[in-house]
């Protein structure tokens, strides 16, 4: 999310305060050598102690149904949530019964988990290496701090997508000291053997793929409510877990020491809880951190876009016409990825300076109304709603594809679609065809929900950044003194975004400058960075 998105609901007074809160801690990343990603201290404890990264290598490391309307009522994170989901086929263990009615236990003979099916679990450890392959900061903020164990006495409850690349970071968190119990934060999102290989190592985790929300939320209070197990610390995607803790046990939350929040719904509901001064602990927004923005917004969009439009569809992206609606930080990922493939790709936008950003990258800027009757691919990227109406659809010609990027699942008008004279067609999973009475149909993606994380993996590179950032925001807010970090939401100092990309640079052989004396001294900054000021936009 950039820090222009509306759905924050922040504006940017607010959010230069919170920079400057932010940048008011004193936090130590040291940069030695600065091709090789040494690092010094990044925190102290209450009693004074540094915690410091220790050098040298990381660790190896080990067709054709009627469309039928769901009825349920959830949370909107829930289904929502556009945060380093993952999407994987519904082949395996189609079993009916639900994981509460089975008996299941590890092979240690722990039961203390529910996941779909236990036996799964050496598949999951497999998907465990492949990601853990393709997260290489998250692996060597693992090894350098793993002997410092700065989690050592935090007992978090995450509740994030439950994938082979959050269980890297589950995994990594148990490696630097803390205990964990753990759910998911989406009813559709949870790689079951993935699940059940965390369970199968000792996690107390709580998920499967298709709660109801009966399920949902009896699985986060299975681990806010554990016997003998008092959580200190809040892992959140979507501020579901958060929220249920204020709402159960309002005096276990008081002594909660911070709360790491990654989604953009779940930083909007702890701004509102802020102002309304229900906050009683701190809280870090790691969604706004630059190193999430750019990469998950902008790099992982441009590559899981045409990932999902090519699993869903097999279409041809050369000489297509697309539009592409919002030319933010997810609009500018897409449309250079379909324009890099041969489309010819027009943008909307309702504001000037990224219109003209549009423009000046070589993109005609347009109304909707003016192309609909060309394109092939409609992709919406606003964070807006009724973006594309009923009236837009109407007039589409036939076969275009239609499909959001945004966060959530009102950017196109889907409802306006479900009329008697429609008639739904489910070709494919996660693939509707919508035909009108004249025969003419259009290609609607996952009902209108985030495509990419609907239909197609997020690359573990881009979950690996996110990771980092919010193992470092625990580190940071469980270790903080007393009274560095106050009721308030804050942003990851500007030391810890620097880290978490020094911690990315190694695996693209990337040597880094080090500023002279001479020249630190010119530019008015410390050797080791912050390199640049909290409203620097990159
Ligand atoms: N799919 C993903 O993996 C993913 C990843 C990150 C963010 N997101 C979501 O994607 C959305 C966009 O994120 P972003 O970082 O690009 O936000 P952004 O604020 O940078 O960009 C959104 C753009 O849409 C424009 N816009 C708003 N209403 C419009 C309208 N009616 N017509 C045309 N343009 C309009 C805005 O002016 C803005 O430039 C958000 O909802 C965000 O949460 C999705």
């Amino acid at each position: 999310m950039s820090a222009m998105e509306p759905t924050s609901g922040v504006s940017q007074e607010e959010k230069n305060k919170l920079c400057a809160n932010g940048a008011a801690t004193k936090v130590q990343v040291h940069l030695e050598g600065a091709d090789s990603a040494k690092l010094g201290e990044v925190g102290e404890t209450e009693d004074g102690k540094k915690i410091t990264f220790q050098t040298g290598p990381p660790q190896s490391a080990p067709a054709g149904r009627r469309y039928k309307r769901r009825s349920r009522s959830l949370s909107q994170s829930s289904t929502d949530s556009n945060t380093s989901g993952s999407y994987s086929s519904y082949s395996e263990d189609e079993d009916e019964v639900s994981p509460r009615q089975k008996e299941q236990k590890n092979s240690k003979g722990s039961s203390d988990f529910c996941v779909k099916n236990i036996k799964k679990a050496a598949f999951g450890r497999r998907e465990i290496q492949i990601a853990e392959q393709e997260m290489p900061g998250l692996m060597l903020l693992r090894s350098k701090v793993a002997s410092e164990k700065p989690l050592k006495g935090a007992k978090i409850i995450g509740c994030t997508h439950i994938t082979a690349q959050a269980a890297v970071l589950i995994e990594t968190l148990s490696a630097l000291g803390a205990s964990i119990r753990w759910s998911a934060c989406n009813i559709y999102s949870t790689q079951n053997e993935v699940a059940a290989a965390l369970a199968e190592a000792g996690f107390p985790v709580f998920a499967w793929r298709g709660e109801t929300e009966e399920d949902f939320w009896w699985c986060i209070e299975k681990c806010i409510l554990a016997d003998g197990w008092q959580p200190n610390m809040i892992l959140d995607d979507g501020g579901d877990a958060t929220h249920r803790m204020l709402k159960k046990c309002p005096e276990t939350f008081k002594l909660v020491k911070g709360i790491v929040e990654e989604s953009v719904t779940g930083v909007h509901r702890l701004y509102q809880l802020s102002k309304s001064g229900k906050l009683s602990i701190p809280a870090m927004n790691v969604n706004d951190s630059v190193t999430k923005v750019k990469f998950d917004n902008l790099y992982c969009c441009r590559e899981s876009i045409l990932d999902a439009l090519k699993r869903t569809t097999d279409t041809m992206f050369g000489g297509k016409q697309v539009v592409v609606c919002g030319y933010g930080e997810v609009g500018k990922g897409c449309c250079a990825a379909l324009k890099g493939l041969g489309s010819i790709v027009s943008v909307t936008e309702i504001d000037p300076i990224c219109a003209l950003q549009a423009a000046m990258d070589g993109f005609r800027v347009v109304r909707l109304e003016e192309v609909l009757k060309n394109v092939d691919i409609l992709i919406t990227c606003t964070g807006n709603k009724n973006v594309v109406q009923r009236h837009h659809l109407d007039r589409l010609k036939n076969a275009c594809i239609v499909c959001n990027m945004g966060h959530s699942n009102t950017e196109i008008d889907v409802e306006s679609l479900r009329t008697p004279e429609l008639v739904w067609e489910r070709v494919r999973h996660q693939v509707d065809h919508v035909i009108w009475p004249d025969g003419k149909r259009i290609l609607l993606l996952a009902e209108g929900r985030l495509v990419n994380l609907s239909c197609s993996t997020v690359p573990s590179f881009v979950v690996s950044i996110t990771a980092c950032t919010q193992g470092l925001a625990l580190i940071e807010l469980f270790n903080a003194p007393q009274g560095r970090y106050k009721q308030d939401v804050y942003l990851l100092p500007k030391k810890l975004d620097e880290y978490v990309a020094t911690l990315h640079l190694p695996s693209f052989d990337a040597h880094l400058t080090e500023l002279s004396d001479d020249q630190a001294g010119y530019l008015g900054l410390n050797k080791t960075g912050p390199f640049k000021p909290n409203y620097y936009r990159y």
